[in-house]
């Protein structure tokens, strides 16, 4: 394990202003995106879809990686290179999510699932390594809901991920640790504030006793939310203020950054909060976006399967606000004007 590499690649991308692109949509995730503008799930229109995102002007001001299917890290361009190589030549660094998918969790409360994907996960990373990808990601999902995410769910998610950051090191390859409490349920910001705040510290406990290297590492978690379904809604100075309480309890600060996902907010929403965050300031670690729904959206719905410069146009301009959120300097006038 090198070290050295390990914490350059993960304070690279959490560069200063800059954040992660989640285009690693699986196959049948992907299909879901492109039934809602009516663009059929083929090989050639994920290919064309991702090359719109990637050959966009000047994204790569704002991005700092990109997660990528499997697929798509053994792709071509439609102009005929190697997908990890155009992005290494934007200064961009690829990246590759590694696992296998949220599968029903035996013995586990209703709904709960475990992260699979660590058979043959060493072999794999030597030859994502080989293609390019300098950094990983693995999804846990825990689900808020009556008596649930259980102790085992933490437990047992919190053991996988951390297995897989153990191995991803050993490849010299960043891992992305993502616990996602999801933010659909009908609870209160303060429920997903004590959830937030006993998985991160199970994550920890279970980084530090399979020797995963903390400065080596990005954390990507929810932010502390009000559950989609819940009535009352928080505000985004509350969202941020409980955010930051929970991380700072729980990620110690030698962890290069946070890199959140977006879970389902609204565009604006998403690029509010880390902003509200960063406003706030005066963190032990970067705080950037790794977003996925909340950064494509807009370029998705403007692209629909031909309009590529209007797709582009799009993914700047969130990718701006990001990276200016990820600053504490945006505005929701800057949105106006655009
Ligand atoms: P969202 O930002 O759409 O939640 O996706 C981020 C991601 O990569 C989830 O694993």
């Amino acid at each position: 394990m090198n070290e050295k590499m390990l914490r350059e690649t993960a304070l690279a991308m959490v560069a200063p202003g800059k954040g992660l692109l989640a285009a690693d949509e699986s196959t049948a995730t992907i299909a879901k995106r492109f039934e809602k503008i009516g663009v059929e799930n083929i090989e050639p229109n994920r290919q064309a879809y991702r090359d719109m995102l990637f050959t966009t002007p000047g994204f790569e001001q704002y991005t700092s990686g990109v997660i990528l299917f499997e697929e798509t890290l053994f792709q071509k361009s439609l102009a005929g290179q190697a997908f990890p190589e155009l992005l290494a030549s934007k200064g961009v660094i690829p990246g590759i999510k590694v696992d296998k998918g949220a599968k029903p969790l035996a013995a586990g409360g209703p709904e709960e699932t475990v992260t699979e994907g660590l058979d043959g996960l060493r072999e794999r990373l030597e030859k994502y390594y080989a293609a390019g990808a300098r950094f990983a990601k693995w999804r846990a999902v825990l689900t808020i809901g009556d008596g649930t995410p259980s102790d085992n769910a933490i437990r047992t998610n919190a053991h996988a991920l951390a297995r897989y950051a153990a191995l991803c090191q050993e490849a010299n390859i960043v891992p992305i640790v993502e616990p996602e409490v999801l933010m659909d349920a009908d609870n209160t910001i303060q429920v997903c504030e004590q959830v937030t705040d006993r998985v991160l510290a199970e994550v920890f406990d279970e980084l530090y006793r399979q020797n995963v290297v903390l400065e080596g590492i990005v954390l990507k978690p929810n932010m502390v939310v009000s559950g989609a379904k819940c009535p009352t809604q928080a505000g985004v100075q509350e969202v941020a203020e409980r955010t930051l309480k929970v991380l700072t309890r729980r990620v110690p600060g030698a962890v290069p950054g946070i890199a959140f996902l977006s879970g389902g907010q609204s565009d604006e929403l998403a690029t509010a909060h880390l902003d509200a965050m960063n406003k706030i300031g005066n963190l032990p670690w970067k705080l950037t976006f790794s977003y996925g729904r909340a950064l494509q959206a807009a370029a998705l719905k403007a692209w629909g399967g031909k309009n590529v410069d209007a797709g582009k146009l799009a993914h700047l301009h969130r990718a701006k606000m990001n990276g200016l959120a990820a600053l504490g300097q945006w505005d929701k006038k800057l949105e106006k004007a655009a």
